[in-house]
This record gives structure tokens, C-alpha cells and sequence, in this order.
């Protein structure tokens, strides 16, 4: 992957991730994306889980940036068939509501970035879903 590329996101993300509402918001999206994929946080403390998003976020761009997949595993299993069973289909919507969130909170949001964000996390996203 192109690094520039890379530093892009990570740019990107250092403006939206400073504050909480960017991660209210992308929960906001996620949530309303799907009555199942809301059902899936029932029980869960949602100001915990968005400061374990923060990290989470943080470990697909390092993956890219070439960090070792020690993290991205450990979420893989976490989400599998044998943890909080996250059908691989539901990746996408994650992915479409992280970019509805980029697109409110970067003032230098626009389609290339867009396309950036969504090249730079695919290779992490495609390694937690994939260990289904
Ligand atoms: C928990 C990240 C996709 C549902 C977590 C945690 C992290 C995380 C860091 C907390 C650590 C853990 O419990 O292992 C991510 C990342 C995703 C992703 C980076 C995208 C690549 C999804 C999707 C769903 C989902 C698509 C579908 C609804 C959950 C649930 C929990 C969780 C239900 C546990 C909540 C609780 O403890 O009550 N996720 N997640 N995640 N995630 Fe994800």
C-alpha cells in the first residue's frame, strides 16, 4: 500500500478522534443501520466500548502502516463464530458508518479521502472478519 496513503488516514484520524462524538456518532449510524446490529449492544457500557474503539480504529491504520497482526487477531477471535458471533456481512455497514462519521467530523473529508480511509482499513477489516 501506498504509504502516503497511509498518512493520509492517519492525519485524518488524529483530526476526528480527538473529542467523544465522534465515536457517538459513528455508534449512532452503526446502530441505526440495523435493528440486529443494534441488538448486538444491548448490554454493552457504551462509553467503555467507544474508548475501546478509539484503540481499535488506531490498530487497522498501524496494521497498515505494517504493525505486527498480534491485535487485529485477538479482535478476529473476539468477533468470530465462537465469541459475540459478528456475521461477516455486518463489516460493511461498520465500515459505511465509520465513513458517515469521517465525512461529519474532517473538515478536509471529500471522496478521495474517502477511498483512502476505506483502501488503508481493508486489509484489517478483512482479517478480524475473515477469522469468522
Ligand atoms: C467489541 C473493534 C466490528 C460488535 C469490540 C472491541 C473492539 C472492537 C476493540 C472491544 C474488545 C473486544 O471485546 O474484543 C471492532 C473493529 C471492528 C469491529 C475494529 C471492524 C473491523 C464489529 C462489528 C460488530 C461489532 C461489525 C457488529 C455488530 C461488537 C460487539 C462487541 C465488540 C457486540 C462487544 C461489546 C460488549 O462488550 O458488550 N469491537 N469491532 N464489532 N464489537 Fe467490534
Amino acid at each position: 500500500m501506498d504509504s502516503s496513503e497511509v498518512e493520509a488516514v492517519f492525519q485524518s484520524y488524529g483530526r476526528v478522534c480527538t473529542g467523544e462524538q465522534f465515536f457517538v456518532d459513528f455508534y449512532d449510524y452503526f446502530m441505526s443501520s440495523s435493528q440486529t446490529i443494534k441488538d448486538q449492544f444491548r448490554d454493552t457500557d457504551m462509553k467503555q466500548q467507544r474508548h475501546l474503539l478509539r484503540n481499535g480504529i488506531m490498530q487497522l491504520i498501524l496494521y497498515a502502516r505494517g504493525m505486527p497482526d498480534t491485535k487485529l487477531k485477538q479482535l478476529g477471535q473476539s468477533h468470530s463464530r465462537h465469541g459475540y458471533n459478528i456475521s461477516p456481512e455486518w463489516y460493511s455497514l461498520w465500515l459505511d458508518a465509520l465513513m458517515q462519521a469521517v465525512s461529519k467530523h474532517d473538515p478536509e473529508y471529500d471522496a478521495t479521502l474517502d477511498a483512502q480511509w476505506r483502501r488503508v482499513l481493508k486489509p484489517g477489516i478483512d482479517l478480524i472478519r475473515d477469522a469468522y
